[in-house]
């Protein structure tokens, strides 16, 4: 692939020509290397002709383009999402000779049907044969897939969109070949026009040693900010059977551009498609041969707020690999303001922290923006402290002028219920993540200036006495150069 084009992230996975969406089959395997495939259209740079492109990673951001792992039997289907598991003790019976055994688990997408298929690797997941009994799950339904399959105890569970009746299926299996159907869990909460990718994940609990269930569905279209968006719900699973803490919707992004995540093969690390359905087909970056890039990696746990119940937090899994030099911005930020330039990009890292007793004026805030060197473009984001609506976070990408669409949205804000501590984000040129309080909420925005962005500014006023902001930040590696 050609990764020079100036629309090209450094650090977010982007595939290497072609339109990718879905992140699929996520695994670490025994040497410790992360495999990712992705729904992939390798012969164009809109959504169709579905294979699994695949790719590979020592650190979830240096990524080595393997060879397409998954190919549609013919030119009338689409392999479309899924998931993978390893087979260590050869349940599947695939694996008489090797405990290295991989399993992918996706639906096969025919103008009559989606049904579920398998396909098993003997080499660690760089090449798969399609198991001659398939399909193995055939509910003769053209809107059932996306199975996510987690091992449970002894049992394999899978979890499955019936996308158009808003129901998530969940399956139980003894050998991923024979599937039986345990339970359903229907119209829970925002139900937009179709459920897909459905995830249900054990994460720790954070300050804890215990652990929380947590199932993640993603709606298309019908988000509430327009196009795509994953819910998620923390709550109970006993092998069969989900039930959700209490009946809030809550969105794993405050932005557009998350969808369709997915969680590694029994890890509570997660990668979502940073794109939305409502523009992906038409983004500006076709003309650099490529459309969409993956979110960056997280490591997620639940965290119990009391009165607001469980949350899922979305940290930023650790940055120390893309860090290029530091840059010499002022460190202490209170009521000041400071800027410098980058290059590939750029990831900050504020930390906040107010005296016991504080008055605010009434209106405090932190802001920040990346422009181009000529354009005038720019990219706005920032906090508010204090004011009417307190504790708010803020993305603006309306003064980019690369493109522009009806659902291309420019604006985003989430409101927290206590002042955030720590602001971190990530500028990568067409992308920007903004993560405040380790991932507790999370913006994900997609971005296209003409130019790239290439200076950072930012500032904070209004702040109460005693108030301490201390900022770095750091240039991006190119993790393609
Ligand atoms: C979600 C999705 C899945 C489907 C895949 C097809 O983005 O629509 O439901 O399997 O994309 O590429």
């Amino acid at each position: 692939g050609d990764y020079t084009g100036p629309y090209r992230p450094r650090v977010h996975y982007s595939p290497p020509k072609g339109f990718m969406n879905d992140p699929n089959g996520l695994f670490k395997d025994n040497n410790g290397t992360w495999h990712m495939y992705y729904q992939y259209n390798p012969t164009d740079v809109v959504a169709g002709n579905q294979h699994w492109g695949h790719a590979t990673s020592p650190d979830l951001y240096h990524w080595t383009n393997q060879p397409i792992a998954l190919f549609p039997p013919n030119s009338t289907s689409g392999v479309f999402s899924g998931s993978a598991v390893l087979d260590p003790n050869n349940t599947s019976g695939f694996f008489p000779n090797t405990t290295e055994g991989v399993v992918a688990i996706y639906t096969l997408n025919t103008p009559t049907k989606q049904t579920q298929e398998l396909a098993y690797s003997f080499d660690g997941g760089y090449t798969f044969t399609p198991y001659s009994g398939n399909p193995v799950l055939d509910v003769n339904s053209n809107q059932f897939r996306d199975p996510k399959v987690i091992r449970y105890d002894d049992t394999w569970v899978m979890v499955i969109a019936f996308a158009s009746e808003y129901v998530i299926g969940i399956y139980t299996s003894s050998d991923l070949k024979e599937w039986s159907h345990a339970s359903n869990i229907s119209h829970i909460d925002l139900l937009g026009i179709q459920y897909e990718c459905p995830n249900l994940v054990s994460l720790p609990i954070s300050n804890s040693s215990e652990t929380g269930w947590v199932l993640t569905i993603s709606v298309n279209p019908g988000a509430p900010l327009g196009g795509s968006i994953t819910e998620y719900f923390a709550g109970e699973f006993n092998g069969t059977h989900f039930k959700p803490h209490d009946g809030a919707t809550r969105l794993s992004n405050f932005a557009k551009d998350d969808y369709a995540g997915q969680f590694f093969y029994d890890q509570p690390i997660s990668i979502g498609w940073a794109s939305n359905w409502g523009y992906t087909n038409t983004v500006p970056t076709a003309s650099e041969g490529w459309r969409s890039a993956m979110t960056l990696p997280r490591k997620n746990s639940l965290v119990d707020t009391g009165i607001r119940g469980w949350e899922m937090v979305q940290e930023i899994y650790d940055v120390s690999p893309i860090l290029s030099q530091q840059l010499s911005f002022t460190q202490n930020l209170a009521n000041t303001s400071t800027e410098a330039s980058f290059n590939n990009g750029l990831y900050f890292d504020m930390n906040i922290t107010f005296p016991e007793k504080v008055t605010f004026s009434s209106y405090a805030s932190m802001n920040f923006t990346f422009s181009t060197n000529s354009t005038g473009e720019s990219v706005k984001g920032g906090y508010i402290l204090a004011g009417s609506t307190p504790y708010t976070a803020w993305l603006d990408r309306g003064k980019t002028s690369g493109f522009d669409s009806p659902l291309f949205t420019d604006k985003f804000s989430v409101s927290q219920v206590s002042p955030a501590k720590r602001i971190t984000g990530v500028m990568d040129r067409s992308l920007f993540e903004v993560y405040v309080d380790d991932g507790a909420v999370v913006g994900t925005m997609d971005v296209y200036p003409t130019e790239p962005l290439t200076k950072f500014t930012i500032s904070t006023g209004d702040l109460p006495e005693g108030a301490q902001i201390t900022f770095s930040a750091w240039e991006i590696q190119d993790t393609w150069a």
